[in-house]
């Protein structure tokens, strides 16, 4: 997304029928990344299966090709990368413009970190309000060096080191970008580099790691916390991926087809990493109707066909504070949901949500109030009062760059009295490109 780009409103209208049919959800955002960010680092040919073609994912090959990787797309819709091999990057000629993708800008940080090199980050006016501290912290404490703009804000300048020290670091965030690029620069490290983490994040970053040939432990300690353990300065071997449909994405749709009344849709191929599919317990808590079917194991990741049907008036929850992190992206749409179900929702443990494409909480809490929702939001909790049918809706939503606050509207906007625009669609292709098209096959009314 850049900010020259057009605002393209988007409104959703109350569909006549039910949703109905099967939809293919696109790849998996976070595994996409970091298939592109390993394939480009490892020696040999890695292979790719199903790469999400998001913005924010085009992004990360544009930046590892312009460090000297070689990636390209097949005639044959494969991903082909040949890698440059840990501590083989080079120094990118141009600034690296990263953006909407928080992501790419932070995990690329921690490949950075590992080389003697300078680059220079920036991004869009979402991402360029964005804390890069939590990464420019124990990276520098690894020998990084890093000039920003106030309060660690995009753009900056680092200075990476090909004598990076290895570290043993607690996150003071749940984050699996920060658990992320500590790791990514622990590979170039000369030892063991280690993460704590007390809340666990999604861990993909470690499983396509060890995919690769990395040498990566997970020890449980005594006090609840896991501690991650990267091995340094091992080689990297090209691998073939397959990246399962994203269960983030997949959430919008199944959303939908939970508040229309006789919808029944199937969505197959979907990532079921535990640590990622919080949102659809919480649904299933509160009383949807959700199957998992075909439950596999492929590429290393689990993966099932899930099937939602519209056949429960959902019930409102206290959501566990302990699953926030499993369903970090999910809050819009979930209270969505919530702004539809019957009784009181309350949801904890939700600071993190201040620091994403916008700021969700407030913006979920202006969003849903403006379309006639009762709520009360606190510094980091959300209490929304359903009454058991969908709020009045009839207005425009402002989205702030923000992907997930724009699918989320849209959908809500498939139950509302009135219809729901969105002020600007655009960057749902950072994420999911076909959202609109999609959407629209299953029946929902969306132009
Ligand atoms: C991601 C981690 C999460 C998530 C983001 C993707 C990743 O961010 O919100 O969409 O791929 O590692 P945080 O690490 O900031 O929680």
């Amino acid at each position: 997304m850049h900010a020259t780009s057009p605002a393209q409103p988007l409104t959703s209208s109350r569909t006549q029928n039910p949703l109905t049919g099967v939809a293919v959800i696109p790849g998996d955002k976070s595994i996409s990344h970091r298939a592109l960010m390993f394939g480009g680092l490892a020696v040999g040919e890695t292979v790719i299966t199903g790469l999400l073609e998001g913005e924010d994912v085009l992004n990360t090959a544009q930046a590892m090709r312009a460090m000297g990787a070689f990636i390209e797309k097949g005639s044959d819709g494969l991903w082909r990368c040949r890698g440059v091999g840990v501590g083989g990057l080079h120094e990118p000629s141009q600034i690296l413009d990263m953006g909407n993708s928080g992501t790419s800008t932070r995990l690329l940080m921690g490949l950075v970190a590992g080389h003697n090199m300078t680059a220079l980050f920036t991004g869009d006016a979402s991402l360029i309000k964005r804390p890069m501290a939590r990464v420019m912290k124990p990276l520098e404490m690894m020998g990084a060096r890093f000039m920003s703009r106030d309060g660690g804000r995009l753009p900056l300048a680092m200075t990476g080191t090909d004598r990076i020290l290895p570290i043993e670091y607690t996150l003071p965030v749940a984050s699996a970008q920060v658990k992320s690029a500590i790791l990514l620069a622990g590979l170039s490290a000369r030892g063991v580099t280690s993460v704590i983490e007390t809340k666990p994040t999604r861990d993909h970053s470690e499983n396509m790691l060890r995919h690769f040939g990395v040498r990566v432990d997970v020890e449980d300690l005594d006090n609840g916390a896991q501690c991650v353990r990267v091995h340094g300065q091992q080689e990297m071997v090209g691998a073939h991926v397959t990246v399962p449909s994203d269960p983030s994405s997949a959430a919008f749709p199944a959303v939908a087809a939970l508040l229309n009344a006789g919808s029944d849709i199937r969505l197959n191929n979907i990532g079921m990493n535990p640590r990622r599919t919080g949102v659809y317990q919480t649904l299933i808590d509160m009383g949807g109707d959700i199957r998992f079917e075909n439950q596999r194991i492929q590429g290393g990741e689990p993966v099932a066909d899930i099937i939602i049907t519209g056949r429960h008036q959902l019930r409102g929850i206290d959501v566990p504070v302990e699953r926030v992190p499993s369903m970090i992206d999910e809050f819009p749409i979930l209270a969505c949901a919530a702004a539809c179900a019957e009784g009181i929702t309350r949801m904890t443990g939700l600071e993190e949500l201040r620091v994403k494409e916008s700021d969700r909480l407030l913006m979920i809490a202006q969003g849903l109030s403006a379309c006639g929702v009762k709520l009360e939001m606190g510094e980091s909790d959300l209490t929304i009062y359903g009454t058991g049918t969908p709020p009045e809706g009839g207005v425009t939503i402002a989205t702030a760059l923000d992907h997930r606050i724009a699918m989320s509207f849209l959908v809500l906007g498939t139950v509302t009295r009135a219809p729901i625009t969105v002020d600007d669609g655009s960057p749902i292709a950072t994420s999911f490109p076909d959202f609109l098209p999609l959407m629209k096959k299953l029946g929902a009314h969306i132009s």
